[in-house]
């Protein structure tokens, strides 16, 4: 997907330099053209002549080296690629960005380029944190740079905490979004995901298990088909993908208002658990025991059906896709629930606790469409999401 495409890799000084290795290879691996700069603290952590060999081009270093104007002038270096990418980006590195320094190479090309940056921040947890690098952070953000990561986890330095730099796949993915390569290359697909919290107090509320896993995998693979993703989640167990619009939401009200806004779409999937019932006398202040034994009486109202109401309303994207969470009758209850539901696809799962389906990483679906029951072996749900996704490309791209 990504082959053919120029990527200008500046590599920041840091430990994590080292994994920006295995990203030129990967990269080239796929067919993409790299072509790397060092940072002067970058040569403390690998070498010229290593970086030079995965990559198969010439390590540009210096903004004074002659040699290097004659053959390509900075400017020049700076738009010849499709993307350019910074991995790792050190806090120096992204102070020099927000405030528009250009005293070095890496930092003039970040300055003269036209094209999209990416960064890939790593560095210790209490400079990530530091209210100078958030700052820093907001205008990059501002200004569309793309940030991928940084991760939490163990640091070279010794301490835990957001830091570390992304794996390498992470930021393959996120190149890949942010060059929208792919079947789904200017299309936009909506997804829902995640459950619902209905309020009862403000401290309280009516949820459900669903942990967002499918959804978000399933944002995640659209993504990486080239589509622009949003992403309407509830508040799920699972971090949101990069690289997607992401709208978070709690209320199934909210998600409608959400779906609405985000219309139109050239094809939309419901894969949120969305309450069905909504508390109609929610107190407006924490409710309290009166001493009197007595328990408050609840009373609910129907939610809006959110995939019912986008399926046979005005801006009904070409390819809607529902999900029918089962316990008994799959087929035949998923069956009528399209039908009910006016969408294209339904993707039935049984959710029965016996299966580990709901909140695990494995889903066992059937497709149901016009053409009948498709049934898919026991997968990971990345996997179920790769092909569904896939099959998404093909019906509307196709
Ligand atoms: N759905 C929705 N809005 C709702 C309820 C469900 O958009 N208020 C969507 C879900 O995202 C899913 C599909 O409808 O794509 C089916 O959800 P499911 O919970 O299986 O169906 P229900 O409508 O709740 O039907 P039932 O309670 O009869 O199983």
């Amino acid at each position: 997907m990504l082959a053919g495409k120029r990527i200008l890799l500046i590599i920041g000084g840091g430990i994590a330099a080292f994994k920006s290795l295995d990203l030129i290879r990967r990269l080239r691996d796929q067919g993409v053209k790299v072509t790397p700069v060092l940072t002067k603290a970058a040569e403390e952590f690998v070498t010229p002549l290593s970086t030079s060999a995965l990559a198969a081009e010439k390590v540009y270093r210096d903004l004074f080296d002659l040699t290097d104007e004659a053959e390509m002038g900075h400017i020049e270096l700076s738009r010849a690629a499709d993307l350019v990418v910074v991995a790792p980006t050190t806090a120096d590195l992204m102070a020099k960005m927000a405030h528009g320094h250009a005293n070095d190479l890496a930092s003039t090309l970040l300055m003269a380029t036209d094209k999209r940056v990416l960064i890939a921040p790593a560095m210790n947890v209490r400079m990530w944190e530091h209210p100078a690098t958030q700052r820093n952070l907001a205008i990059l953000t501002g200004d569309d740079v793309l940030v991928v990561g940084p991760d939490e986890g163990n640091m070279a330095c010794g301490e835990y905490g957001p830091g570390r730099m992304a794996e390498v796949p992470d930021i393959i993915a996120a190149i890949g979004a942010a060059l929208g390569e792919g079947p789904l290359k200017r299309r936009h697909v909506l997804v829902t995901s995640g459950p619902t919290h209905e309020p009862i107090d403000p401290v309280r509320y009516i949820a459900n298990r669903s942990s967002g896993a499918q959804g978000t995998a399933l944002a995640a693979a659209l993504r990486d088909l080239g589509a622009r993703v949003t992403f309407v989640t509830g508040p799920a167990d699972v971090r949101p993908p990069i690289g997607v619009e992401i709208v978070a939401i709690e209320t199934a009200a909210q998600m409608l208002d959400a779906v609405e806004a985000a219309l139109p779409a050239d094809a939309a999937v419901f894969a949120a658990a969305v309450a069905d019932w909504r508390v109609e006398n929610a107190s407006e202040s924490k409710m309290k025991k009166d001493g009197s034994g007595q328990a408050p009486a609840l009373s609910f109202a129907e939610n809006p059906d959110i995939l019912a109401t986008i399926s046979k309303g005005q801006s009904r994207p070409g390819l809607v896709v529902g999900f029918a969470a089962e316990t008994d009758d799959v087929v035949a209850n998923a069956t009528a629930k399209r039908a009910r539901k006016g969408c294209d696809w339904i993707v039935a799962n049984d959710v029965s606790p016996e299966t580990g389906i709901m909140g695990g990483d494995e889903n066992r679906i059937v497709l149901i469409s016009q053409d009948g029951a498709e049934d898919w072996p026991r997968l990971p749900k990345d996997e179920v999401a790769r092909r569904l996704a896939q099959r998404i490309a093909d019906a509307v791209a196709g």
